[in-house]
């Protein structure tokens, strides 16, 4: 009796010592495996079990979100993958690209915000998402009234025109294309007409003119954007796209398709202007501080309409190609309609940096964002 006492004590003991070693050598020499094995098989929580499919320290690397920079080398195998998942979710149908795609660029990205309005809502529905910083910068711009006025202003304009009743933003099931064409001179000679009428969309502005240039220029127009100091009739069926660098610019429309009672501005103004008032559009101010800050990066004091009409089709097209930017072969900037090849105004009016402009439209081809046109010898 008193034997088998003393056996069990001794037992006990040795199993009690046993087990502290092995539980300062788990300590010491083998602290992962054993304790997350110890882990694995209690069965008190199943999420125990499921912890190890996600480690934090998994050598593997995560699938990469965006493709990895164009710069640098890749297997093939590594990257189809990737390029499979984005096709699933393309913002739009076409074959190749699609300009709101993002990832394939992160210039582009850091510049893109896909949530931007570019075109000015009825204020009634109020859905502008006005900020209130943009908008102070836009009423300072050319020392315009406040935002009160502001949405006075905006709400007679709306009495004139209709409201933009679709939202501006291609539906993901088709492959809208736009041509931007600038009045450059280096047009002249380039025969891209076929091609410009071609696209979906083409976008001129100010005082382009298309008669006795069809060959060069093309004579299709869907949208035209103009502010009252460049102001032209637009024929039926074109948009107007007004850009209001002021409030008075938005006085100007109202009346000009109105009562024709605004006559000047800074300067004596086109008093009345043909075009379908149910197919004007606006663009928004707030957008005019996108683009001052998030693309042209405040060079100048505020972006060129040449600049405004490449970003606003960005946000609008899914392929875009841009046509008449810049100088000539002689690096002279006119117009293509004009004799003189000194008159653009373009680059001698120190609000606008013509050449950081270009530079950004040079990066967007570059980037393969747009396809840029530079005329016959380029
Ligand atoms: C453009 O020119 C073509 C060929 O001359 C003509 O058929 C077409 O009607 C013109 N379109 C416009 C909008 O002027």
């Amino acid at each position: 009796m008193l034997f088998r006492r003393k056996l069990w004590v001794a037992l006990m003991i040795t199993a009690i010592l046993f087990l502290a070693s092995q539980s300062i050598r788990r300590r010491l020499f083998l602290p992962l495996s054993l304790a997350m094995h110890f882990r694995w098989v209690t069965p008190t929580s199943r999420e125990t079990v499921v912890e190890p499919t996600a480690p934090p320290a998994d050598p593997t690397p995560d699938p990469p979100r965006t493709p990895p920079p164009p710069s640098t080398t890749q297997p093939e195998a590594e990257e189809k993958p990737v390029e499979n998942s984005q096709y699933d979710l393309r913002s739009c149908s076409c074959t190749e690209s699609c300009i709101s795609d993002l990832g394939g660029s992160d210039w582009f990205s850091r510049r893109y915000d896909p949530k931007q309005q570019p075109v000015l809502q009825d204020p009634n529905n109020n859905n502008n998402n006005f900020d209130p910083e943009a908008l102070r910068w836009w009423l300072s711009l050319q020392r315009s009234g406040n935002d009160h006025t502001l949405k006075e202003v905006m709400l007679d304009m709306f009495k004139v025109i209709s409201p933009p009743t679709v939202d501006f933003r291609p539906p993901s099931s088709r492959c809208r294309s736009c041509a931007v064409v600038g009045n450059s001179g280096n047009l002249l000679g380039s025969e891209n007409g076929n091609l410009i009428n071609s696209h979906d969309y083409v976008i001129r502005m100010n005082k382009a003119v298309t008669r006795g240039f069809e060959k060069d220029v093309g004579n299709r127009t869907t949208h035209h954007f103009l502010y009252p100091e460049s102001a032209v009739d637009v024929d039926r069926g074109v948009s107007l796209v007004l850009l209001p660098f002021k409030l008075r610019d938005l006085e100007w429309l109202t009346s000009a398709l109105s009562t024709g009672q605004v006559k000047m501005t800074y300067m004596r103004v086109k008093d009345r202007v043909q075009a379908d008032k149910d197919k004007v559009l606006v663009v928004n101010p707030v957008f005019f501080k996108y683009v001052q800050d998030r693309w042209t990066e405040g060079h100048g004091r505020y972006p060129s309409t040449g600049m405004l009409a490449i970003i606003f089709a960005l946000h609008t097209c899914d392929q875009v190609s841009v046509f008449g930017y810049g100088g000539d072969q002689q690096g002279n900037w006119h117009h293509y309609w004009e004799e003189n090849r000194y008159a653009g105004a373009f680059r001698k009016t120190g609000v606008h940096s013509a050449e950081f402009e270009t530079q950004i439209i040079h990066q967007l081809a570059k980037e393969g964002k747009i396809s840029l046109h530079l005329g016959r010898n380029h």
